[in-house]
C-alpha cells in the first residue's frame, strides 16, 4: 500500500484517559477471508478492556483507564503528512496492524506521521500507547 498525496491525509487523534480515533478510508476485515467493512472514523480501544476489539465500546469509563494519551515517536514515522487508505488487521494474541498512513497527534499537542505499517496495541498492556511494546506476550493476552 503506497503513499497518496492525492487524497487527503488520515489522522489520528489519542484522547486522555479513552479511545485513539482515527478518521479517514478505513477498512477493517474481522478474519482471514471476511468481508472488510469500510469506515470513514472508528474509535480504537486503547484500555484493553473493550468488549468489541478493536474498538472501543465504552469499557474504559467502568474499568477506570487512565492515560494521558503521551507516547514516544516509534521509529518509521515520519513528518510528512500521506493519503491513501489504512487497512486494519488484528493480529491473533497481539496488536492491530495498519497498513497505510495517517497522521497522529498526541493529547499535548505533537504530531507525526505512521506508517506504512504500524502496530498498535490492542491488549491494554503497552507502555507506549497507543503503539504495541510486545507487552502482549509477557501478560498472556489472548483476542
Ligand atoms: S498488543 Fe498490547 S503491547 Fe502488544
Amino acid at each position: 500500500m503506497g503513499q497518496d498525496t492525492k487524497s487527503p491525509p488520515n489522522t489520528g487523534r489519542i484522547t486522555e484517559n479513552g479511545p485513539l480515533i482515527l478518521h479517514g478510508r478505513i477498512r477493517y476485515s474481522a478474519g482471514e477471508g471476511a468481508p472488510a467493512a469500510e469506515f470513514t472514523q472508528v474509535a480504537l480501544c486503547r484500555c484493553g478492556a473493550s468488549g468489541n476489539k478493536p474498538f472501543c465500546d465504552g469499557s474504559h469509563a467502568r474499568a477506570g483507564f487512565a492515560d494521558a494519551g503521551r507516547c514516544t515517536r516509534p521509529p518509521g514515522t515520519a513528518d510528512q503528512a500521506s493519503g491513501g487508505d489504512l487497512l486494519l488487521n488484528a493480529i491473533s494474541n497481539g496488536p492491530l496492524r495498519v497498513d497505510g498512513w495517517f497522521e497522529l497527534t498526541t493529547t499535548d499537542g505533537e504530531r507525526f506521521v505512521c506508517g506504512d505499517k504500524t502496530w498498535l496495541c490492542r491488549c491494554g498492556a503497552s507502555g507506549n500507547k497507543p503503539f504495541c511494546d510486545g507487552s502482549h506476550k509477557k501478560t498472556g493476552f489472548t483476542a
